[in-house]
């Protein structure tokens, strides 16, 4: 029960917006000013704490952020706005949250066991973050928030774990973005410099632009966050030469009375074949695996009662590929009735009637002749 209350409450947490997590893997915690803040430290061990000290410190001030001793709490530093998580002490979680965060309480904060000889660090900072589709443009904001003109002011941006994504220096015209995997995908707004504004375009996003993104001001010495996350698409990722990437589905139309089939490489276990008209439903069919060429094929057949447009789809969720192979039916009925159906056949059947008629006309003559 209390497990139960402990994973809904998590993931309340989680979900509510504002409210940010973190871990000691070195990713700061990105806040946006009257968030909620939540700084997560634990000894890692999932042990019961509840009878193990510990306090959270702000480098670079005096006074304790938040004590922890065998029950009693205390916040000195910011009263009436620091609070931790008494039921998740027996799973060894000695997180804390900062109610209604301000630029001020920007910094690193330490979580400390001194019965243990453990001390955690956590970077709390301020940035916004940015949900985009992969392909889509995503616009990564910064601004002094002075309004000031900052067309004379070089700004740098980076991206966790790489270089340089765009550098803007007053001196260098046009302004250079030197990180390769970013080249010529980056643009800055000119003419909102002089608004303080200090944003970026990155241009059809890839997957691999998701991460923490820092904007720099040297000269202010202000560093300002954004996390931007990349939601995958469903697309065929063939050309990215990813393992295990599903190959074009080979189709075949059995017979003129509409059955259809599919063959997919059967290369790995998360592939799904389905077969879906011009609108991308998808149509009832029968799937096996056979062995063609010695080689595992997922066979998925189908029939359909309208001539048109089909594509058999294979998709890998896991790898966000999908691939299809689309192929035009004619039925045989409607081939009947409609005039495209006729010319070729029809065409030749005239052709061969008129070469017999005319051999038989040629040879009557010359039998006649033959016989004066
Ligand atoms: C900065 O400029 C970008 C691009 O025009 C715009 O989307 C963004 O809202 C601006 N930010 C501010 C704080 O004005
Ligand atoms: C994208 O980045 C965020 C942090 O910015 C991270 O939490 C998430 O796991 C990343 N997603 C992927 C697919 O790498
Ligand atoms: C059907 O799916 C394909 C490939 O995913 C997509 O390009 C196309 O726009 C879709 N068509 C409709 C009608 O949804
Ligand atoms: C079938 O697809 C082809 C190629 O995309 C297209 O040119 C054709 O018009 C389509 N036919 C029908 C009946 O939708």
């Amino acid at each position: 029960m209390a497990l139960l209350s402990l994973l809904f409450m998590s993931s309340c947490f989680l979900t509510l917006s504002g409210l940010t997590f973190g871990d000691q893997s070195g990713i700061p915690v990105i806040v946006k000013d009257g968030d909620d803040a939540i700084l997560p430290c634990s000894l890692g061990t999932n042990e019961n704490i509840e009878f193990v000290q510990f306090e959270w410190k702000k480098e670079g001030t005096e006074k304790k952020v938040f004590t922890y001793d065998t029950g009693m709490v205390d916040s000195p530093a910011l009263p009436g706005r620091v609070s931790h998580f008494p039921d998740d002490l027996q799973h060894g979680s000695a997180s804390i949250k900062i109610n209604n965060v301000q630029l001020e309480d920007g910094g690193i904060y330490t979580c400390d066991f001194p019965t243990r000889g453990k001390t955690f660090r956590i970077e709390l900072v301020f940035g916004t973050s940015v949900i985009v589709k992969e392909g889509d443009d995503a616009i990564l904001p910064c601004s002094l928030g002075t309004n000031e003109n900052i067309e004379s002011m070089l700004f740098d941006w980076k991206k966790e774990g790489t270089d340089h994504v765009f550098v803007y220096n007053p001196r260098i015209n046009p302004p250079s973005n030197p990180g390769d995997k970013f080249k010529d995908r980056v643009l800055h707004f000119p003419g909102e410099l002089e608004h303080g504004n200090a944003s970026i375009k990155i241009i059809t996003t890839q997957l691999e632009d998701n991460g923490t993104y820092s904007c720099f001001f040297p000269k202010r010495e202000k560093t300002f966050h954004v996390e931007l996350t990349v939601e995958p698409v469903l697309k065929d990722r063939t050309a990215e030469n990813i393992k295990d990437a599903v190959p074009e589905p080979i189709v075949k139309i059995l017979d003129d009375e509409g059955l259809l089939q599919c063959e997919v490489r059967d290369i790995s276990p998360e592939i799904t074949v389905e077969w879906w008209d011009k609108d991308n439903k998808t149509l009832p069919s029968q799937i096996s695996k056979e062995q063609i060429k010695n080689q595992p094929y997922i066979i998925v057949k189908t029939t359909v009662t309208k001539s048109g447009n089909y594509s058999c789809v294979a998709t890998q969720k896991r790898l966000n590929h999908q691939i299809l192979t689309t192929t035009f039916v004619q039925l045989k009925e409607e081939s009947d009735s409609a005039p495209q159906g006729f010319s070729v056949w029809t065409a030749i059947l005239i052709g061969v009637l008129v070469a017999i008629f005319v051999v038989v006309v040629i040879l009557c003559a010359a039998y006649r002749r033959s016989k004066r």
